[in-house]
């Protein structure tokens, strides 16, 4: 299954708006980094409750459903994956529809949620909802994410957003992480490529406080080289 949907995302790339590739973060990973990432996570049983975010065709819900695949003792998934643009969207539902077989030839209850929506602001208004009224909103206990890496402008609405459920960041990849985390299910596990950028500097000390205080690191890989992990795509050179 894995090459298939990385055959549709090479495809996809090609369709792509190369120009605005760079400003919606469009790098998108290769099987063997995404099965590397669904490797990484510790707890798989029961019913899972899938969070990708800026999902592209779906490559880590592939590589996460393989694993499943491989290794069993789950049940149920639900799968939700975020994704603004039109063209990853299309590929998005053939890939969904891949997995819906897969999973049924399992045995394993498959159920996905395609959002087509920007990320940031569904999950800032789903935090205002509980502390405003206490809605009970989805939660998951899962998040397997390579979210898109642009700065976010000090004045810029996903700014203010993210201001009103006090995350102050100036960068989509911690933006999303930090979102994500904040959606878990207590004990949940959020996987995540990202640059290495939040590690230093007072830029990124809110978003290394969420993860220090709201999160428990326990598995960190840190890759020598960005071409290899995304070799296949491009990788944008300034983060
Ligand atoms: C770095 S790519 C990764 C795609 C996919 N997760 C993968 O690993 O191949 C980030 C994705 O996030 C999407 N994206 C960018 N901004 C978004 C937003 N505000 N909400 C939802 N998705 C977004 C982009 O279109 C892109 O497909």
């Amino acid at each position: 299954m894995l090459h298939i949907i990385d055959d549709i995302r090479q495809q996809a790339a090609l369709k792509l708006d190369q120009a605005k590739r760079s400003e919606q973060g469009q790098y998108m990973t290769p099987a063997p980094t995404a099965e590397l990432l669904a490797s990484m996570f510790d707890n798989f049983s029961g019913d899972v409750s899938l969070l990708d975010a800026g999902a592209g065709v779906g490559s880590l819900t592939a590589a996460f459903l393989q694993r499943v695949v491989q290794e069993g003792g789950v049940n149920k998934i639900t799968a939700t994956a975020y994704e603004t643009d039109k063209v990853l969207i299309n590929n998005l539902h053939n890939s969904m529809a891949l997995f819906a077989e897969v999973a049924g030839e399992q045995k394993i209850q498959w159920h996905s949620n395609i959002i087509p929506a920007d990320f940031i602001e569904s999950a800032v208004n789903q935090l205002q909802a509980i502390s405003f009224d206490a809605t009970p909103i989805t939660r998951y206990n899962k998040a397997i994410l390579n979210p898109p890496y642009f700065k976010i402008g000090s004045k810029s609405r996903h700014r203010k957003l993210l201001q009103q459920v006090g995350i102050e960041t100036g960068n989509l990849y911690s933006a999303f992480v930090a979102l994500a985390i904040k959606l878990l299910e207590p004990g949940g596990e959020l996987v995540a490529i990202t640059p290495r950028s939040f590690c230093n500097g007072p830029y990124f000390k809110g978003f290394r406080d969420i993860l220090l205080e709201d999160t428990a690191l326990k598995k960190i890989r840190v890759f020598n080289s960005r071409t290899k992990a995304f070799k296949g795509d491009k990788v944008l050179q300034k983060m």
